[in-house]
């Protein structure tokens, strides 16, 4: 939520600029930019997307020292005050987190805020502290005890005019370093336009940096030595390759992920530690959005695969629940971006506890993937577009092969190297028409039985989140219990049937639904059943892998017809690093 970026050398606003763009699927109801220019401190802010900001940019001024914003309102609405940077005193600076005690600081500081956020009374406190202790260091490591939240902070000091000073707890920051030119970000996209070397921060670490030099620090300001990284993945990953759209050129790479992840050595077979999950009594799968559907199909597959019993819980949830934590116990936590706050927390509280964990995260080094005690990476490289698509499917394969584990089955495992080819299948085919049919409607409903209820979670999430039509999923035989009062000519059923122990009985409720005038879209491997428009899907032990093709691009093409923004739907933001 939120990104930030910074950079000292040469084209400061131009790289700073071109950090932050990487960065809009953090937030992008605002943004702005402080820069040096003439040994002054200017703020240039705007509201809507980093496009808008773009136009007020003059980008032949020749600064040194920039930092930027792209914002995910938590304080106050999207508007051109409540958007950073912010400046008290001496102290600019960019937030990315949430200071839950701001009320409290604000109400000792006796300040006066001119915007809602909590972001401007970080400012004002770093600027007190700093009045009284004269040292940007002593001040930083300060806000330890201070602050209660999150915070990854970028700083400009008007005294210290060629210096950036950072700090992190809990929300990610990243320090990338080539000759001697440095920038920060929030993320390794923002960074790979100038360099793939990179430093990753612990939580309050200290970062002062001028041109020529990196100093790290810890809280107690002793200097550490940080380990350099290099992300090994071209810079061009991060543009649309001619793709109309990032969900597009993502649901395309699909088919290349599931054949990188099944074609390592461990193939059929993932190893966590040195252990497989067999020697588990019971397994509990913690995660939000998509990663908690993903979660709910790794439930099917463990339970019916390795007959190891498993919860799945809202990671929200999760962290303010009882806990009944048993050393046989594994808490599996599952996250694309490894920073979702929620996901974190309750990681936190299982590691607490004593009992294993296992993070199953797409981005390398995250706070996730740092924290748990077994990690899996997803290995689906950069994701863009807010709504998620490989890095799902890749957190789906990944919990069918821990399920798989030393199970031998060779049948499913061969199956598994056909699907590639059949999930290319899948994306060749043209949605377009069904997705007329969908468009018209502002009700929906998802519908299936067990696996199927779990992938049409995500269809009708994935539906929802970027063509904004009201869409629920809903088990097929719970319906009949309330809602199919709901049931008439203007609601729409899109049901996934692709189990053939329980396809009948999920027929038979599309049959009651037919005869209450609702029109049904079926994703099925039946081919008898007559739907009012069919997508068939080629019956494999695996089918269900293939379905989610089809529930992407349908949410894909709806949302293009009713001209939404795709990559970037209103309100959301990928990376959830509030509460
Ligand atoms: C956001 C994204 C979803 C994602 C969820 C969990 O809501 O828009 O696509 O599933 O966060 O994110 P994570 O990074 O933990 O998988």
């Amino acid at each position: 939520m939120c990104g930030i970026a910074g950079f000292i050398g040469k084209k400061a606003i131009l790289n700073t600029m071109t950090g932050i763009k990487s960065l809009e699927y953090r937030g992008y109801d605002s943004s702005g930019i402080a820069y040096i220019d003439n040994s002054k401190v200017k703020i240039i802010k705007e509201k809507g997307k980093v496009e808008n900001l773009e136009k007020d940019i003059d980008y032949n001024i020749d600064s040194n020292i920039s930092i930027a914003h792209t914002r995910w309102a938590t304080h106050g609405i999207p508007n051109k005050t409540n958007a950073h940077p912010h400046n008290v005193g001496k102290i600019t600076l960019v937030h990315n987190g949430i200071i839950e005690n701001y009320e409290e600081i604000k109400d000792k500081l006796n300040y006066k805020p001119k915007s809602e956020t909590d972001s401007e009374i970080l400012a004002a406190l770093i600027n007190d502290l700093y009045i009284k202790l004269k040292d940007m260091k002593k001040v930083l490591s300060k806000l330890k005890k201070i602050v209660k939240g999150t915070y990854a902070v970028l700083i400009i000091n008007e005294d210290y005019k060629d210096t950036l000073f950072a700090t992190r707890n809990d929300s990610p920051l990243i320090v990338g370093k080539k000759n001697n030119e440095i920038m920060f970000a929030s993320d390794i996209p923002a960074i790979l336009h100038f360099t793939n070397h990179y430093y990753l921060l612990d939580n309050y670490d200290i970062v002062i940096a001028t041109k020529n030099k990196i100093e790290f620090l810890d809280n107690n300001l002793k200097a550490i030595v940080k380990k350099g990284f290099i992300y090994d993945e071209k810079a061009d990953s991060i543009t649309k390759a001619g793709y109309e759209h990032f969900m597009l050129k993502e649901i395309n790479e699909e088919p290349e992920v599931f054949k990188k992840i099944i074609s390592k050595p461990t193939s059929g077979s993932i190893m966590i530690g040195e252990n497989d999950i067999s020697k588990y009594n019971e397994i509990e799968i913690v995660a939000c959005g998509s990663a908690y559907h993903a979660g709910l199909i790794g439930k099917y597959y463990i339970e019916n695969i390795a007959g190891i019993k498993v919860t799945v819980t809202y990671a929200s949830e999760y962290r303010y629940s009882k806990h009944f934590f048993n050393t046989n116990n594994l808490v599996i936590v599952i996250s694309q971006s490894g920073e979702t706050a929620d996901t974190l927390a309750a990681l936190k509280i299982a590691k607490e506890s004593g009992v294993d964990t296992l993070a199953i995260v797409n981005v390398y080094k995250s706070s996730i993937a740092r924290l748990a005690k077994y990690v899996v990476y997803t290995e689906s490289g950069i994701e863009i577009a807010v709504a998620t698509t490989k890095a799902y499917l890749a957190q789906c394969l990944v919990l069918l092969l821990l399920a798989l584990n030393k199970s031998q089955d060779e049948n499913m495992i061969k199956e598994l190297f056909k699907i590639p080819n059949i999930l290319t299948k899948y994306i060749n085919k043209d949605y377009k028409q069904v997705a007329k049919i969908v468009a018209k409607y502002d009700h929906i409903f998802y519908l299936g039985r067990e696996l199927d209820y779990y992938l049409a979670m995500e269809g009708s999430l994935k539906l929802k989140e970027i063509s904004y039509i009201h869409s629920e999923a809903y088990p097929a035989g719970e319906l009949k219990h309330g809602t199919i009062s709901l049931m008439d000519k203007n609601t729409l059923v899109i049901a996934v049937v692709t189990l053939d122990n329980i396809k009948d009985k999920t027929i038979s409720n599309l049959k009651e639904i037919a005869s209450r005038n609702a029109k049904i879209v079926t994703i099925t491997v039946d081919a008898d059943f007559k739907s009012d428009y069919k997508i068939q899907i080629e019956e494999n032990i695996l089918s269900p892998f293939a379905t989610i093709i089809p529930m992407q691009l349908l949410a894909y093409e709806v949302a293009k017809i009713k001209g939404c923004d795709i990559d970037k739907p209103r309100n959301l933001a990928k990376s959830v690093t509030v509460e």
